[in-house]
């Protein structure tokens, strides 16, 4: 069939995400053999972007591109990093003169393939305007290729759905990123454009997405900065493998992955009801 298939990883947070991918991914690319993978960096380097040393890892498990977000420019290390490789993106919207790439064109089974970033700016920081951004390179990609991907990190799902139904039929899937919580919303829009407004964060659950709870609750209960660690505990994986028709450009299949899936039942009938835990 003329399609070609993409696996995306979801927010790769700190090492404990990076050793999840390191040991599942390669069963992944085995069960759904997708031509292209893409995963998301913004937190792999311990929360705060991506350095060489997180990206030479992902490369060698198969990814070709590493996105990028708002996280993106939390280490000089990861923003020196970006300077230098191409397949390292971070959102297209930040300001002319900001470094690094917003987009990439990749040749996938003799296929151009684009892939694009772009951030929101509801709840984030004012950068430029990622709806006119889109229309832009969108007209700079439309003689080179159909596929076009977009990773679009933002933090309000009502921009994410405006995003999309402002691109429905101009681009061929759009991955949203960033809230680190997956939702349940993979689909088909009428035009052909393939959607999820987040695909979620492969990290630690045990956690507030991701960072060690105490303090993520103190900036809630305290209202002052905290110093933010990687939570350790509850590993899960999550991503979406969808297929393009290479001829319209447009999606054929979307399929949310989460791995492994929540316990939804407990039994509670050996637990003794002691004063403390009634
Ligand atoms: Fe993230
Ligand atoms: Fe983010």
């Amino acid at each position: 069939m003329n399609f070609i298939s993409v696996l995306f990883i979801g927010d790769i947070i700190g090492n404990p995400g990076l050793e999840f991918t390191q040991t599942f991914l390669p069963s992944l690319i085995q069960k759904y053999k997708p031509d292209l993978v893409i995963a998301n960096g913004e937190n792999i380097s311990d929360g705060k972007g991506c350095t060489e040393k997180e990206a030479k890892i992902l490369f060698e498990l198969g990814v070709k591109v590493i996105t990028g977000g708002n996280h993106t420019w939390d280490k000089h290390q990861s923003q020196e990093y970006l300077k230098q490789d191409n397949r390292s993106l971070r959102p297209l919207n930040y300001p002319k003169g900001t470094h690094g790439n917003g987009y990439i064109v990749l040749e996938v089974k003799n296929t151009k393939v684009a892939v694009v970033n772009l951030q929101g700016r509801t709840f984030m920081t004012a950068i430029d305007c990622p709806f006119r951004t889109a229309e832009w390179v969108i007209s700079k990609l439309k003689n080179e290729t159909k596929i076009i991907i977009i990773d679009f990190h933002a933090e309000a799902t009502a921009e994410k759905m405006a995003l999309a139904n402002f691109l429905d039929g101009k681009v061929s899937c759009i991955i949203g990123t960033h809230t680190h919580i997956q939702t349940s919303d993979e689909r088909i829009l009428p035009n052909g454009t393939g959607y999820i407004t987040d695909v979620g964060m492969t990290g630690p659950y045990d956690s507030v997405i991701g960072m060690k709870t105490q303090a993520a609750l103190n900036r809630f209960l305290y209202q002052t900065p905290q110093k933010y660690e990687t939570a350790k505990d509850e590993v899960h994986l999550s991503g979406v493998y969808f297929t393009v028709d290479i001829q319209s450009g447009k999606t054929i299949s979307i399929e949310r992955i989460f791995f492994p899936e929540f316990e939804k039942t407990k039994n509670y009938q050996n637990v003794e009801i002691s004063s403390t835990n009634r």
